[in-house]
């Protein structure tokens, strides 16, 4: 029994999973185990207390504390970093503005897109996720992540909608690699022109909701956004600085956003933070207008001191490459895991993000359809268990689809010793198909 009410938990529920020291991809749990973390958060994109990014940290612990309305010149000194070092070669980019979390960059965002457009309705993808606050939550339309009540006995109370927005399908090509000849003009977006009619943005991701979206289709739906008048965001949040081995995942087609929403590696986990990337093109919109508002902690000293050193430290040990060269390894290998085992319908990513479809035998379990309601043990949440019992932390990203998302720095013993649990773990989801007898 606890007093602290989680995500994801009913009031009095605690996390099955209790952590209380991190080293690299060492993770320490309250119960003594040491696992090896390959995903526990996505943020870690330099393992776990990094020790430049500690030390960046600690020196900024013994700066000064002063809200935004105070200059720093640290800050701004983060904001050149990530457009000259991250954003190197991007030349349409022009201003960084700093949050506590990505949710609030992606509200920023979606409000600037609906003032400088004149026009109110957001478009999002289905079983998207881009924050739990603000704009951010109502372009949130995953059934897991959407900040409602799920009843332990079955059912949901919805949360109320505070804006207009509109819903594309989920694209075939996000969930397996597209075949030749795909068009996502005709299939996975041919009715997206009608929802960006008037409308003032459109967001997307490039991993949640278990969807992995080609780069034909990102680079389609710019396209439909730009004929419509409407802006285009990219949520880099888990794909920004390398996670797929390229810096950035729009960097895979040649449309180019309006804006960028980041968070999670950004800080490299240290620390509680998001950036919005606004265009050269947004800069100029905005004009001789001033952003009327104040935050106690949007580029706190500590954050923008991981932030630049986080940048630094990628760049310099080239772990964008590294994710990409890793990345072409584990693609084989894990489809070849993938077809030794019934229990796995299918696995899509690129660089160091890969989902792993399962065949979970209660289909309302299903990513696009399960709300959290009921006391289900998904066939995620088993093999999970299994792949911990063997000293490897791989976490489940929703009812059906587990997520290995391990830091840009893990070695290639580290990964295989993760596929091989992975491989011995798929055993339990096999079983529990045959039981269900599903084949
Ligand atoms: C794609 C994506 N966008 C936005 C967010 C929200 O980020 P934050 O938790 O920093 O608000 C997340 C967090 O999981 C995410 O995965």
């Amino acid at each position: 029994m606890t007093r602290l009410l989680s995500s994801m938990s009913a009031p009095g529920q605690r996390h099955a999973l209790q952590a209380i020291r991190g080293r690299g991809t060492q993770l320490t749990l309250a119960d003594g185990r040491t696992v090896l973390d390959v995903g526990a958060m996505s943020a870690n994109l330099l393992g776990h207390c990094h020790p430049e990014v500690v030390a960046a940290v600690q020196a900024a612990a013994e700066s000064v504390n002063v809200g935004d309305m105070v200059g720093y010149p640290p800050r701004e000194q983060a904001a050149d970093d990530i457009l000259d070092i991250a954003y190197a070669g991007e030349d349409w980019t022009g201003s960084v503005a700093l949050f506590v979390s990505s949710s609030e960059a992606a509200d920023l965002g979606l409000a600037l897109a609906q003032m400088l457009t004149g026009r109110n309705p957001l478009v999002c993808r289905r079983s998207s996720y881009h924050g739990g606050v603000g704009l951010a939550r109502e372009v949130s339309h995953h059934p897991l992540w959407n900040t409602s009540l799920a009843s332990l006995a079955g059912g949901v109370l919805d949360r109320p909608s505070l804006a207009q927005t509109r819903e594309i399908p989920m694209p075939e090509c996000a969930r397996v690699f597209p075949a030749p000849g795909h068009d996502c003009a005709v299939s996975c977006l041919a009715g997206a022109p009608d929802a960006l009619r008037d409308a003032a943005a459109v967001i997307m991701d490039y991993s949640q909701g278990g969807a992995v979206p080609s780069a034909q289709y990102q680079d389609t739906l710019a396209g439909m956004a730009k004929a419509a008048g409407a802006m285009w965001i990219a949520d880099e949040t888990v794909t920004g600085l390398g996670r797929m081995g390229h810096g950035f995942a729009f960097q895979r087609g040649s449309s180019r956003p309006d804006m960028v929403t980041m968070g999670k590696g950004l800080t490299g986990g240290a620390v509680p933070a998001g950036a919005l990337i606004l265009s050269k093109a947004v800069v100029e919109a905005i004009g001789k207008r001033r952003w009327m508002t104040s935050s106690t902690y949007r580029g706190h000293p500590l954050a923008v001191a991981a932030m630049s050193a986080v940048v630094k430290v990628i760049d310099r040990d080239g772990l964008v490459d590294r994710a990409a060269r890793l990345g072409a390894t584990l693609a084989p290998e894990l489809e070849s895991i993938a077809a030794s085992h019934p229990c796995v319908r299918g696995v899509i990513g690129e660089g160091l993000s890969w989902l792993i479809n399962l065949a979970e035998p209660d289909r309302s379990l299903a990513e696009d359809d399960w709300s959290g309601d009921g006391q289900h043990t998904p066939m995620t949440t088993a093999v999970h268990e299994a792949i911990l019992d063997q000293g490897v932390l791989i976490p489940e990203s929703s009812g059906d689809r587990l997520w290995i998302v391990p830091p840009l720095v893990i070695s290639e013993g580290d990964l295989a010793t993760a596929l091989e649990a992975l491989d011995s773990a798929l055993v339990v989801g096999d079983r529990m198909l045959e039981t269900a007898g599903v084949s």
